[in-house]
Order: structure tokens, then C-alpha cells, then sequence
């Protein structure tokens, strides 16, 4: 009887087999350990998309897809949304544990005296054009991050790892707000140490030399919130550039800049961005049917923006708190919109249709919260600068972690080759 512990796989082909020990964490599936089947086989597996491979240890996030369960160093996100804030969870995500008063008055002092950018960052944004992308200043900005900071780049240095960790939560709504100043052409605003972080973010953005902002604090509130909701999530995507990227050597800013561009796509964070300019195309809750039909056709590349998921086969948690929120941010601020009742209508519509229940697709994340920014007067263009403000806390701690794992190496996937076989030149007279 082998040991319960190996799995044994065999290539009845060649007769060769390999005994691949079986590697279990705290929660969810256990993983067979393919590191010696090369050696064992000649054969590499093949997952595109990564559906059926875990690339890493990690005790930062924990998702049950089937279940529905998203918990950030073992907490459940619904008490932290509860009971937490977005700095809070910050501190959690970076260090495991949650902080007493001391540890968090430190750390809030620590992120709010590094909000500043270089003054001679602010010159980036005069090269932009007028109507660039705020996702693209954004990556541009916290790339050229590692141009003024050369103190704090040895990767090696677990002082220099934190001290980039701080300066990338603490300036990264500088940045967003600088990105969403120089769109409207407003002068940009110096962060304010006396604000706590999101109402600070909120008066970077809104506060204009003409006059006073009323900050809200059901705004400001709402906002912390989202914050929560999008800080971490286990190995998506960008969190997996931020990895690849890291696994390098190369540079914290460098890092979070390839995480911010990878989640500038659709199908990942742009996707809350999409979903606004989907629920204003689709317009009122009549044309919902149609867009549900379009959804199901194969002939046609329209899919439900904000709907379905690789991880999670149920509702997303985070879905649920959003929808939750939406309804009551929007009655607290007084603001009636449209596009509410034709997310509404389409979620309705989709949940009850077998094209999506059989395939498990709900709503995730992205569905609601655009709804929520668009009424906190954030634009459709910064909706995914607002998530990656949010994940930025969540790149830093998964790349503080996998410098601090004994043994991390570059990350280097292998391919199957579907290209010709060996060929000679041919002069040009030949071809
Ligand atoms: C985020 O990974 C993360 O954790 C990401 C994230 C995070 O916090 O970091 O949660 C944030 O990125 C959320 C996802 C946001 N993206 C969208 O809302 C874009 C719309 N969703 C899809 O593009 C899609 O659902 C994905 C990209 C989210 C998931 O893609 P998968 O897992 O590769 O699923 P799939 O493309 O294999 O789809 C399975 C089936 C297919 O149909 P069949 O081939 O089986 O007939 O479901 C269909 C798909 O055509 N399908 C959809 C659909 N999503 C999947 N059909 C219509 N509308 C959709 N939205």
C-alpha cells in the first residue's frame, strides 16, 4: 500500500511513473507536486489558464470557489467590512496579524507622513495627452517610482522591502488623484496629513482653489469599504504578474506597475469599467432580454460584463456586500440612478437563465461597484484606478511574501511546441 501521502502516475507508453507526493495547506484542496515529473517522465503537464495549478504557498488569502468564502489571513471578508477599514486590512494583509492600537497608530503615521510624490514626478503628467487613460499615467507614475527611489530598492533587505511597501499604499492615491486632476485639468492637490487615508484620497480628488469641499463622510465611508473588498484575492491575475515580475528581482515599483497594467483588462479589474459602459448601452431594463440573448450567442463576442468568475462557482461574497451597499450608499446620498435598476433587471434575468445557471456565472466584484463610484462622482475612466489603489496593498504583501519564502526561484513555465520542425535556410533566390 503506498503511502496515502504520494500519488503515483504512470505513462503506460514508456512504462515510466513517477511518485508525486501530495502537499496539503491549512484549507482547500491538496496539491500533487509535479517538481520531479520532468526528471521522472519527459513529460510537462499543461493547464493554460492555470484552472488546475496552484504556482505557490501562500498565507495571505484564502478563496473556496464552491463556497463562496473569501478570508484575508483567516478572517472572513463580511467581519472585516463590518467591523474593519482599508488600512486596517492593510496592515493585516502585510504582516498576518491584525494590529493592536500602538501597531496601527504607527503605521497610520508611517503611511501618512510618505503621500508625497517627488515634485518632479508632477512633470510626468504635462507629457501625457489630454484625454489619456488614467490607467496608463497611473502605471507610467508608479514605474518612474523606482527612478526617485534608489534607498529603498535592495529586494533583499527586509527594511527596504517595508519602507517600499509604506511608499506605495501611501502614494498611490496621490498618484490616482494627480491621474484624475490632470484628465479635468484641475492643478493637482498636495495630500493633507491631518485627513484620515480615504477622505484624504477624496479631497486630492474633489477639492478645488475655488472654494471648500463638504467632505461626506457617507463618501468617504463607502469608499473605505470598496477598499476592503478589493484589497486582496489570492492568485489572480495581477497579483500573478506582480509574482512573475518579482520572482525576477526586479524592483517593488516595477512590480506593482506590471500588476496595474495587467489588471487594466477587461476580463480582470477593467471589467468594473466595462460594466458601466455596458448598463448605459443596454439603457433601461427592457433591453435587458436582449443583452442576455447576446450573452448566450457563441456567433457573438458580447458577454456579461461583471458576470462570472475563474475561482467562484457560487456567489462572490464581495459581490454580495457590494449589492448590498449600493442600495443603501444611493439612498444615504440621495442619488437615484437609472443604471441601478438595469443592473438589477439583468441580474434577475441571467440568474434565472440555464445558459448562466449551468454554468455557474454570477455576478462578481465588479458588477455593483462602478454603480457605487459612479454616484460618488468617481468617472467611468477611474474605476479601475480605484480598484488597483485598493489591490496595491494586496501586489505588496504577496511580493514582500514570496521574497521572504525560503527558496523562491524565477517563475519559468514550459510550452508545447506547435511551430515547424527543424529546417535549413534558403537563400532568398529559393524561397
Ligand atoms: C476580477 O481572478 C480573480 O480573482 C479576479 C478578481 C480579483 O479580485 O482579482 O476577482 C477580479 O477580475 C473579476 C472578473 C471580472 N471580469 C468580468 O466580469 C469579465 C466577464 N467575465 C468573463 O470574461 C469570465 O467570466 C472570466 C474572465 C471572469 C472568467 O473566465 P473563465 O474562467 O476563463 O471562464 P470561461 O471563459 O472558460 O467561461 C466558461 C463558460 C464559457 O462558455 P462555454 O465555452 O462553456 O459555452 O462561461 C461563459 C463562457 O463563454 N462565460 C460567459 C461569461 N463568462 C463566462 N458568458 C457570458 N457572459 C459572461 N460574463
Amino acid at each position: 500500500m503506498s503511502d496515502p501521502k504520494i500519488v503515483k502516475l504512470v505513462d503506460e507508453s514508456s512504462n515510466r511513473s513517477s511518485e508525486l507526493p501530495l502537499i496539503s495547506g491549512t484549507l482547500g484542496p491538496a496539491c500533487i507536486d509535479i517538481g520531479t515529473l520532468y526528471k521522472d517522465t519527459g513529460h510537462f503537464t499543461y493547464d493554460p489558464g492555470y484552472g488546475s495549478t496552484a504556482s505557490t504557498k501562500s498565507a495571505i488569502t484564502y478563496i473556496d470557489g464552491d463556497e463562496g468564502v473569501l478570508l484575508y489571513r483567516g478572517y472572513p471578508i463580511e467581519q472585516l467590512a463590518e467591523k474593519s477599514s482599508f488600512l486596517e486590512v492593510s496592515y493585516l494583509l502585510l504582516n498576518g496579524e491584525l494590529p493592536n492600537k500602538t501597531q496601527f497608530e504607527g503605521f497610520e503615521h508611517e503611511i501618512t507622513h510618505h503621500t508625497m510624490m517627488h515634485e518632479a514626478q508632477k512633470n510626468f503628467f504635462q507629457g501625457f495627452h489630454h484625454d489619456a487613460h488614467p490607467m496608463a499615467m497611473l502605471a507610467a507614475a508608479v514605474a518612474s517610482l523606482s527612478a526617485f527611489y534608489h534607498d529603498d530598492l535592495d529586494v533583499e533587505d527586509p527594511a527596504d522591502r517595508k519602507l517600499a511597501a509604506i511608499r506605495l499604499i501611501a502614494k498611490m492615491p496621490t498618484i490616482a488623484a494627480a491621474c484624475f486632476r490632470y484628465s479635468v485639468g484641475w492643478p493637482m492637490r498636495y495630500p493633507r496629513n491631518n485627513l484620515e487615508y480615504v477622505t484624504r484620497f477624496l479631497h486630492m480628488m474633489f477639492e478645488v482653489p475655488s472654494e471648500p469641499l463638504e467632505m461626506n463622510p457617507v463618501a468617504a465611508k463607502a469608499l473605505d469599504l470598496l477598499f476592503i473588498l478589493h484589497a486582496d484575492h489570492e492568485q489572480n491575475a495581477s497579483t500573478s504578474t506582480v509574482r512573475l515580475v518579482g520572482s525576477t528581482g526586479a524592483n517593488p515599483y516595477a512590480s506593482v506597475a506590471a500588476g496595474i497594467t495587467a489588471l487594466w483588462g477587461p476580463a480582470h479589474g477593467g471589467a468594473n469599467e466595462a460594466v458601466l459602459k455596458q448598463l448605459k448601452e443596454i439603457g433601461t431594463p427592457d433591453n435587458v432580454e436582449t443583452a442576455v440573448k447576446r450573452a448566450k450567442d457563441k456567433n457573438d463576442s458580447f458577454r456579461l460584463m461583471g458576470f462570472g468568475h475563474r475561482v467562484y462557482k457560487n456567489f462572490d461574497p464581495r459581490a454580495k456586500i457590494i449589492r448590498e451597499m449600493c442600495h443603501k450608499v444611493l439612498a444615504e446620498l440621495g442619488v437615484n440612478d437609472p443604471l441601478l435598476d438595469v443592473a438589477m433587471k439583468l441580474e434577475e434575468a441571467a440568474l434565472k437563465d440555464d445558459y448562466f445557471v449551468e454554468r455557474k456565472l454570477y455576478p462578481n466584484v465588479d458588477f455593483y461597484s462602478g454603480i457605487i463610484y459612479k454616484a460618488l462622482g468617481i468617472p467611468t475612466e477611474m474605476f479601475t484606478v480605484m480598484f488597483a489603489i485598493a489591490r496595491t496593498s494586496g501586489w505588496i504583501s504577496h511580493w514582500i511574501e514570496q521574497h521572504e519564502t525560503p527558496g523562491s526561484r524565477i517563475g519559468r513555465p514550459r510550452q508545447i511546441y506547435t511551430g515547424a520542425g527543424v529546417r535549413d535556410y534558403l537563400p532568398t533566390a529559393k524561397r
